[in-house]
């Protein structure tokens, strides 16, 4: 059954726009520390953020390339869509269908505690 797997919603962090680019400060939010992820909500959109090291992310779109879902789970090694469960790692690939496509990925900047994600 679906339920058997041990996804748990992905914590929430704000990010505001400024033209082409959502602003993320990262300081007491889970994207603080390497190996945190979060979903960066923002009026532009969701975004699937993991830290991989002091001042290196990865940002994906959160919307699902199955049939657009948004993408609100995770487990320990993968996003996880609640809609029919496809995985991607932290790096957008698929690691389970049904989607087939992997996920967009966003450029990233940081500095001075502040995580830039470029559309
Ligand atoms: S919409 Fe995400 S798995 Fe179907």
């Amino acid at each position: 059954m679906a339920g058997a797997r041990q996804n748990a919603a992905l914590p929430i962090v704000r990010g505001q726009v400024d033209g082409e680019t959502i602003v993320v400060r990262v300081t007491s939010t889970p994207l603080d520390a390497v190996g945190g992820r979060a979903r960066v909500a923002s009026t532009a959109g969701a975004f699937l953020v993991t830290r991989l090291d002091t001042t290196v992310f990865v940002a994906l779109t959160g919307t699902c390339s199955h049939e657009s879902c948004q993408i609100t789970d995770g487990d320990a090694q993968a996003f996880v869509c609640p809609c029919h469960e496809s995985r991607f790692s932290v790096e957008g690939m698929v690691l389970r269908g049904p989607a087939e496509l992997p996920l967009e990925r966003y450029a990233t900047g940081f500095a001075d505690g502040v995580l830039t994600i470029r559309l």
